[in-house]
């Protein structure tokens, strides 16, 4: 079988290690599932991403929903980025992580009032808006409130980021952004004297491992935002969303973002405007992964399973985006090859990690591993069959700190 490294996460001896700690010493510590994060490997993706983009020195806005730990937003923060967050709980987890207000941008296709609201108080740099319902909506509370708020309209750009349709939202077909006309007749009404339209903003989708799209998407919003100058209208900020992809597989090429940033910065940097990127999973994905226990090998028929302790309810990619997450052992041993099907203990027959994959053969009671879980992982996490959340593991070189608990069976009660 075929492993998956990089700097923070390698074998040494044929033990996994994240940074200089071996995992096996803190599963002894925190038990299984859990989820295990490299501050390393987060300062080595926020280091390239702004090598990449140097020459446009954009504002980074970490997308919150990749990974909503305070801890891990207070780290990227600590790194230099703002916060894109989708909803108050995440606005409130980016305060209280110590982001100030004029670092955090407001976004989401259905902000309800009391969101606006809120937003509007807490002074965030800038509130992303969809239609011109919300607009209205903005105007209105921003009366209230007697304050002048700070819009950006996300133009949806029509064009294919060809990832998975569930995360695809650069297509008109999608739910998200205006169409150009429709956002052209709203940045030059006069009709929201309580509205400041300071840019514009676009997010083609994400896992996209392509320039091309982007670039026919920013080539179609430079030429709006000329047309938007001619009629009087200067934004200071263009802000393109997030959507860097990162690698799943050992056999793949690695996602080339110095390459991808040579195409984009030219059609960009001439503008004179504020460049701004949200990227989420780019920082995070491959910064963590989940640490499982083999519970049991079964046959059923001709097909063999891994049954572990960790299952959809702490990792819902695979069931949800069939996505392919690499799973291999904590320890390396030579052994026996054989193909199983990687499954957690949940009643649904989508309850797995991997399906036909090249795995030894493992012992009850040994470790897996499964990749690239910083991103999209514990934040759409669930207590579906009543399973506790699992503890989040954040190391730091030679230290490592809890910065979840594991939550227990009483708290399975809270609120209920
Ligand atoms: N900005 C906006 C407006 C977004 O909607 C998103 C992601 C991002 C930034 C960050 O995208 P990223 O850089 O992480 O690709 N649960 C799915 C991914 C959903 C992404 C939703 N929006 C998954 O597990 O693949």
């Amino acid at each position: 079988m075929k492993y998956l490294e990089n700097r923070s996460f390698y074998y040494n001896n044929n033990k996994l290690y994240v940074e200089s700690i071996p995992v096996e010493e803190i599963v002894a510590a925190f038990g299984t599932p859990l989820y295990i994060y490299s501050e390393e490997h987060l300062r080595h993706q926020v280091d390239s991403f702004n090598a990449a983009f140097k020459e446009i020195s954009p504002r980074v806005f970490y997308a919150v929903k990749a990974n909503n730990n305070v801890h891990i937003i207070q780290t990227m923060h600590a790194l230099g980025c703002g916060a894109d967050v989708n909803s108050a709980g995440e606005l409130y987890k980016a305060l209280k992580a110590g982001v100030p207000g004029n670092f955090i941008i407001f976004a989401g296709v259905g902000k309800t009032e009391e969101e606006i609201r809120y937003a509007l108080q807490s002074e965030v740099l800038l509130i992303k808006a969809e239609s011109e319902a919300e607009i209205s909506t903005i105007n209105t509370i921003a009366g209230e409130l007697g304050c002048k708020a700070r819009v950006a309209l996300r133009v949806n750009p029509d064009v294919d980021a060809k990832t998975h349709p569930y995360i695809s939202t650069g297509l008109l077909s999608n739910k998200f952004g205006l169409a150009f006309q429709p956002a052209y007749s709203l940045y030059t009404s006069h009709e929201f004297k309580n509205i400041h339209f300071t840019g514009i903003d676009m997010h083609l989708g994400s896992q996209i491992l392509s320039a091309d799209p982007y670039c026919e998407a920013a080539q179609k919003i430079v030429d709006f935002i000329l047309t938007l100058r001619a009629s009087g209208l200067n934004l200071h900020h263009l802000d393109m969303g997030g959507g860097f992809g990162i690698t799943y597989r050992p056999e793949e090429k690695s996602f080339d973002l110095p390459a991808f940033a040579q195409s984009l910065s030219p059609l960009v940097k001439n503008l004179g405007m504020e460049i701004f990127f949200e990227p989420g999973r780019f920082f995070t994905g491959n910064a963590g992964i989940l640490v499982t226990k083999v519970l049991y090998s079964k046959k059923n028929g001709m097909k063999e399973f891994l049954v572990v302790d960790a299952g959809m309810s702490e990792l819902i990619r695979p069931a949800l985006y069939s996505s392919y997450h690499h799973v291999q052992p904590v320890t390396i041993k030579e052994r026996e090859e054989r193909i199983f099907d990687v499954v957690g203990p949940i009643c649904e027959s989508s309850d797995y990690f991997a399906k036909e994959r090249e795995l030894p053969l493992m012992e009850r009671g040994e470790y897996l591993a499964v990749c690239s879980g910083g991103a999209y992982g514990s934040v759409m996490s669930s207590q579906y069959n009543a399973r506790p959340r699992v503890p989040e593991i954040l190391v730091q070189n030679s230290t490592y700190t809890q910065i979840r608990r594991r939550d227990s069976l009483e708290d399975l009660l809270t609120g209920e």
